[in-house]
């Protein structure tokens, strides 16, 4: 198993360019289910979670072709003829249950086994289900699998979620888009990722209005054709290289980068005393003088402040002058991140949702466990501004949703290396 050794207090100064959203990427991936035709995806991310929805999607009989060394994905349904996610793979990857949608909406049928992920609490389902059964959709549970069918085909309906889930939303639009009749979601997710695929749908012929707002509405079509559809950058790399130069000082440009993508993020910045600015080439953020400010921030759904930043955040506040509160109000049991940081001699105390963190002068390099993917890259943060050598390990977290953390952040002058573990 590999780790990441980081020797800090290197000042970065450079350009990283950002990829393809893996969010984004992960949920488009399964839209080519819809249609016979081929799906082009691409500005997609090179990273395992990608690889392990090509092989669920060529398990149900997809054809997936890699090109331009992964950043072309090319998926044709035409001889899917499968339709059961099997727990082997879909245990890997929560976002597997997002095939359940479109096999349903295509044949009137779907098996999928129940989703693992990352450990940061429970992470139902339920809402999921709940809105194709409003499409009509019949659904047992048997032996851990969601058994799905809608032999009469899945039918518009009004569906309005109780809270506010980004994967429930993206499962219920995919199968509203061939579903007969209007299909109204209310209190739909906002994320920039449901409007990528909103969009993308759209090219593939889908009729939808109001993605990226409250309420969307789908009038389901026939058919879907193929399509060519560019993935959204991904916001959440921006947000963590932002906090980079942030934590490090010095000055580096994201190239790709879109200050709209991060508003809320952005925003605690400029309460921390980080200078952010955007133009052509991307976001470009620097340190301005003396330390950092304590900042308050409570997660959100979009448009508010994301809850896959959180871990990010706190690796910069842990060395901020004064007293910062974070609170998780997405998933339980998301700061993990918080005893490894205080390894590193970071002051946190956590009571339920709420962690309290009192700024240090300097962290302190030590060997540290990565413990979930968000999680991974906030110990690298904290690695890059503590004074000696830090040990990430069990870094396939990380690869999950990172590609090349290490080339990208030693380009911009950071001590950075992967060491497998026969070193
Ligand atoms: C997606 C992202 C994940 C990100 C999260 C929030 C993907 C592949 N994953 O996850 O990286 O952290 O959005 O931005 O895009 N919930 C239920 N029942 C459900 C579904 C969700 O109770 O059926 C709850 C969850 O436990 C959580 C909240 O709703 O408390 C939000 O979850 P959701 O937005 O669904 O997150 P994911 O789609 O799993």
């Amino acid at each position: 198993m590999d780790s990441i050794r980081i020797t800090g207090g290197t000042e970065l100064n450079g350009t990283i360019p950002i990829a393809g959203a893996k969010n984004a990427c992960l949920t488009l991936m399964p839209a080519t289910l819809l249609s016979e035709e081929p799906l082009t995806l691409t500005n997609a991310p090179r990273l395992s979670d990608i690889r392990t929805m090509s092989t669920l999607l060529e398990s149900l009989g997809v054809e997936v072709s890699s090109l331009q060394n992964g950043q072309v994905q090319v998926l044709s349904s035409h001889g899917a003829d499968r339709h059961r996610a099997d727990y082997d793979i879909v245990r890997k990857m929560r976002a597997s249950i997002l095939v359940l949608g479109p096999l349903l909406a295509r044949d009137g049928v779907a098996e999928v086994s129940l989703p693992g992920g990352c450990a940061i609490g429970a992470r139902p389902v339920d809402l999921h289900l709940r809105g194709l059964e409003a499409l009509g959709a019949d659904l047992d549970l048997v032996e851990g699998y969601v058994h799905a069918r809608a032999p009469r085909g899945l039918r518009g309906g009004t569906f309005e979620f109780p809270l506010v889930s980004v994967g429930a939303t993206e499962n219920i639009l995919m199968a509203a888009t061939l579903a007969k009749g209007t299909t109204v979601l209310k209190n739909a997710a906002r994320e920039p990722e449901i409007v990528d695929l909103a969009d993308c749908l759209t090219r593939m012929g889908a009729h939808i209005e109001g993605a990226g707002s409250a309420e969307i509405v789908i009038e389901g079509v026939d058919r879907l054709h193929g399509a060519t559809h560019p993935v959204v950058v991904d916001r959440i790399e921006l947000g963590t290289y932002m906090l980079a130069p942030a934590i490090t000082g010095g000055c580096v440009t994201l190239e790709g980068g879109r200050l709209d993508l991060v508003e809320a993020f952005a925003a605690k910045l400029d309460e921390a005393g980080i200078a952010v600015s955007e133009s052509a080439a991307g976001v470009t953020v620097s340190r301005r003088n003396g330390r950092v400010s304590a900042v308050d921030v409570t997660t959100a759904p979009h448009p508010g402040f994301p809850t896959d930043l959180q871990a990010q955040i706190m690796a910069l506040l842990c060395t901020a002058e004064g007293v910062s509160v974070l609170e998780e109000r997405i998933f339980e049991n998301r700061f993990m991140h918080a005893p490894e940081l205080m390894r590193m001699g970071a002051d946190i105390e956590v009571h339920g949702g709420t962690a309290t963190v009192t700024g240090v002068k300097r962290l302190k390099g030590a060997p540290v466990m990565a413990t979930d993917l968000r999680a991974s890259v906030s110990l690298i943060l904290a690695g890059l501004g503590a004074d000696g050598e830090t040990t990430v390990s069990r870094v396939y977290h990380l690869d999950r949703g990172y590609e090349r953390v290490e080339e990208k952040l030693s380009a911009c002058g950071a001590n950075i290396e992967r060491v497998s573990q026969d070193d």
